[in-house]
Formats: structure tokens, sequence, C-alpha cells
């Protein structure tokens, strides 16, 4: 089983990671597209541009599955591009609104980029729900920078929440500053997909990562984040 994951940089690798460790037996090909991020704030059409040629990249490489492992391309043309490529093709933001309706989750949050909140994906499935967009986060993530003054400033908004989802993949990656500003459960989009994912674990684990931009800086993101494998730039 070939499995392509991708999103605009490293965020996409909390999906990978959490993938791994609950499909460990598979060939995981990771795509993320660093020379065009941030996608939080593209507009639809610049982000049907970039995920054609990433999905366009991982047919041509022979994934059996693509798991689009950004919630701003999930919250906003999903619907539009799950079934123009003979591929299938899943998202992160339906199986984490299905694992808050199994649990009754209420009072939830949700952080996630500006084009995730503007996409209202949540607010129209759920109730309850209270949004905040977070654009400073991915820029800082992506360039090892503090993110502690802004985690503040986003988790302040979400002060009656009990559950608070990590709309956006990168922000599984400051779990622990989120944390120490409101400790309460936060939902990893990355595990709720792997949770659900069926597929036949035959083959020993390979990963292969591919990124658009690669620098000093993402070489050591990376293997904090899924150890040390080999990256290519593409
Ligand atoms: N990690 C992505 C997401 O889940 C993209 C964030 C960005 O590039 O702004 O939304």
């Amino acid at each position: 089983m070939k499995v392509g994951i991708f999103d605009s940089g490293i965020g996409g690798l909390t999906v990978l990671k959490e993938m791994i460790s609950t499909h460990p037996k598979a060939h995981y090909i990771y795509y993320g597209d660093t020379k065009n991020l941030p996608y939080g704030n593209k507009t639809k059409e610049e982000l049907k541009i970039c995920s054609d040629n990433i999905i366009n990249f991982l047919i041509k490489k022979d994934v059996d599955l693509i798991i689009i492992a950004c919630g701003t391309i999930s919250s906003n043309i999903y619907e539009e591009i799950k079934d123009k490529y003979g591929v299938k093709i899943v998202d992160v933001i339906n199986p984490t609104i299905d694992y808050i309706k199994k649990n009754n989750l209420t009072k939830v949050g949700i952080l996630g980029t500006y084009m995730t909140v503007d996409s209202k994906v949540f607010e129209n499935r759920l109730t309850d729900v209270k949004q905040v967009a977070c654009p400073k986060f991915v820029p800082a993530i992506e360039s090892g920078k503090s993110v502690d003054e802004y985690a503040k400033e986003y988790l302040e908004q979400l002060k009656t929440c009990e559950n608070i989802v990590l709309g956006c993949t990168h922000y599984p990656l400051i779990i622990d500053t989120l944390k120490k500003y409101k400790n309460v459960n936060f939902i990893n989009m990355g595990k709720c997909i792997a949770e659900i994912i069926d597929f036949n674990n035959e083959v020993d684990l390979q990963v292969d990562l591919y990124f658009s931009k690669v620098d000093e800086n993402l070489k050591h993101n990376v293997k904090q984040i899924v150890g040390e494998f080999e990256i290519k730039e593409i």
C-alpha cells in the first residue's frame, strides 16, 4: 500500500507521524510545499493550483491513497477535488468532526488558519463552536521562533472551551506551549484520521520525504518530528 500525504510544509508530518504509529506497515510518500507556504491566507484558486500540482506528483509515484494533511485545503476545496483524480483522496476535517460528534464533545474551540476559520466548516456542522484564526502560528513554527505570545493571545479568546481542535496540522508541534496557557483536551486531527482509516498493512515501513524547498532548518525540524529519513527537494 502506497500512501501519499501532503501539506504546505512540516505540519502534515504530524499526520504522517500518527499514521506511522497506527499503521507502520505501509509505504508513505510525503510532500511538503515549503516553497509556497503558508497556505492559510491563500485564495481557493491558489489552493487548487498548489494541490493540483502535488496530487499529480503523488499520482505519478503510484500512490493508492492520498491524505490531505492540511486543514486549509481540507476545509476549503476538498469537496471539489475529492473525485477529480481517479485515486482515493481523504481529508483531515471530516474525521475530526466525526470524532467530536461520536464523543458528544461540547464547548468546542477551533484554532485554525484564516482560510479554515473563514470556511466555517466546523461552525456549519457542529453546535457550540467558537473559532479563532491564528495566522501568526505557521510562519513562526516553520522558522522555529517562539509562539508563546501568540498562544496566549489566541487562547484568551477560547476561555470557555473545554475541547480545542488543533484545526491546522502544524499546531500539534506547539502543543507544549498551548498546554502552558490552557490545559484542556486538545484534539489532534492526525490522530482522528489515523484511527479511522483502514487499509491492508502488508509492506515494511518506507518513508519518502519530498519538499519544494529544503534548508538546514527544515532538515532539523523534520528530524525532530519523524526521525531520520532522507529528504529530497523537488
Ligand atoms: N498545515 C496546514 C493546515 O492544516 C497549512 C497551514 C499553512 O500553511 O498556513 O492548515
